[in-house]
């Protein structure tokens, strides 16, 4: 298995191309299900989550092309990817691959929209928390859908086809807010959506379906109203820019102190997450090219935190926010109220010398300047980044294990880290 070996105390100077976003790029590549003709995506990230997707949508019979790279493309331009759904041959989704990433689970819906049946293994346990798919059941229920759980799988029904409702989620989810998106796009009628996830990554689902077609109104909004229609078209899309991949190198260059640019970000994805990076000591300026983020001398303020969907601070944020209050002068505490597991970085960042302690399910930081590079590893994608970004500032080696779990979100990781300064190399192994 491959390692990541950070040498610490370098600060970051340059510029980070910042990729499509994995948590776009998937349900816009499941979305292709919806329709028989042609769904080419622009601006799709490298990374093993996808390239699992690209499995298990084959597996239904889609048929995917990966455009090559053309003369005067830049070695940091995603890929562009024509995925082309026209004979779906088989309606089931297996437990081998949906255990291996959870919002493939997120199939069910345009399975069982546009073929009037689904077969999707339930996704099973996860690191970091349980991760029910109930709200995901209701939502199809009330679209007309009989559900029943046999052997594992969820078996989903509607041979007559999908109706307009009301559905109105008990919580906010954002892969709850996916499927009922996707069904109610082809069902028959009115659907309303309320108390819908107002992420950017639904918002560009929705941006993809109106091209294909769609009739929808008030994504971004917690109240989504779809028209459903008989079929959808192919359409071209580009994958916005992946806002979890630019607050990680935000926070990497507040850690180490630096000046680099993040290009291709936008700001308006994350201002919540620039508003605490501020709080805590960064200077952050948005320019044509993308967000300039600095830190040079100063020390790092605490902050006090609460996870929340969006427009609040990302849970998919948290991990990196905790590295960097390690080096805070003073307390920081940090609310997870997203997922009740999701702090198995704490004991790995005690490993560099971080002084956390958890109090339910919040984290107080005692910040201090004396972070010490360890062998770590971690159980999630944001906690190992968050490994990486403790390294980066800890004085000596550090040697992050199960890189797999890197793969799965940061494109090129290492490369866009060193590229400006940092000393960093995967060793194969
Ligand atoms: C998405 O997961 C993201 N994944 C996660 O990113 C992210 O952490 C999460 O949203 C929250 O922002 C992708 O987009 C691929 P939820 P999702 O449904 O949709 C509960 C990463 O690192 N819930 O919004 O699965 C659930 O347990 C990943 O890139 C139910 O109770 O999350 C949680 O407490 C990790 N029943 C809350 O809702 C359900 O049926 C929010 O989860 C569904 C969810």
């Amino acid at each position: 298995m491959d390692k990541i070996r950070i040498v610490g105390g370098q600060s970051l100077n340059g510029t980070i191309p910042i990729s499509g976003a994995k948590n776009a790029a998937l349900p816009l590549m499941i979305a292709s299900l919806l329709s028989e003709e042609k769904l080419i995506l622009e601006n799709v990230p490298r990374l093993a989550d996808v390239a699992l997707l690209q499995r298990i949508l084959g597996n239904h019979g889609v048929d995917i092309t990966v455009n090559g790279k053309r003369n005067g493309d830049s070695p940091s331009a995603g890929q562009t990817m024509e995925i082309d759904a026209r004979a779906i041959v088989d309606t089931t989704a297996p437990y081998d691959l949906v255990s291996r990433m959870r919002a493939s689970f997120w199939v069910v819906g345009p399975l069982l929209a546009r073929m009037g049946q689904a077969r999707v293994s339930l996704p099973g346990g996860c690191a970091i928390g349980t991760r029910p798919v109930d709200f995901h059941l209701d939502a199809l229920r009330a679209l007309g859908a009989e559900i029943d759980i046999d052997a594992g799988y969820v078996v989903a029904r509607a041979p007559r086809g999908l109706t307009g409702a009301r559905i109105v989620f008990p919580k906010v989810s954002v892969g709850a807010t996916h499927t009922a998106l996707m069904a109610a796009a082809l069902a028959k009628g009115d659907t309303v959506i309320e108390n819908a996830a107002r992420e950017p990554e639904i918002v560009d689902l929705a941006d993809c379906l109106l091209k294909m077609g769609a009739r929808i109104s008030g994504a971004g909004t917690s109240t989504i109203h779809i028209t459903g229609v008989p079929r959808l078209r192919g359409a071209r899309h580009s994958v916005l820019p992946d806002r979890i991949e630019t607050g990680t190198y935000a926070m990497a260059t507040a850690m180490t102190g630096g000046d680099v640019t993040l290009a291709g970000a936008r700001a308006d994805l994350l201002e919540s997450a620039l508003d605490v990076l501020r709080a805590a000591g960064a200077q952050i300026d948005v320019n044509n090219e993308g967000i300039r983020v600095r830190r040079n001398g100063a020390g790092l303020f605490p902050v006090e935190v609460s996870t929340a969907p969006y427009p609040g601070f990302p849970t998919d944020l948290q991990a990196q926010l905790m590295a960097l209050m390690t080096r805070a002068q003073g307390r920081s505490r940090i609310t997870e109220t997203i997922f009740e597991n999701r702090f198995m970085h704490v004991q790995e960042l005690a490993r560099l010398g971080a002084t956390i302690h958890l109090e339910g399910d919040c984290a107080v930081v005692e910040g201090n300047d004396h972070l010490k590079g360890a062998p770590v590893m971690a159980t999630d994608l944001r906690a190992s980044v968050s490994l990486v970004i403790a390294g980066l500032a800890a004085e000596g080696e550090t040697m992050v294990q199960r890189v797999y779990h890197l793969d799965r979100g940061f494109e090129r990781l290492e490369e866009k880290l060193s590229n400006c300064g940092a000393q960093i190399e995967r060793i194969s192994g």
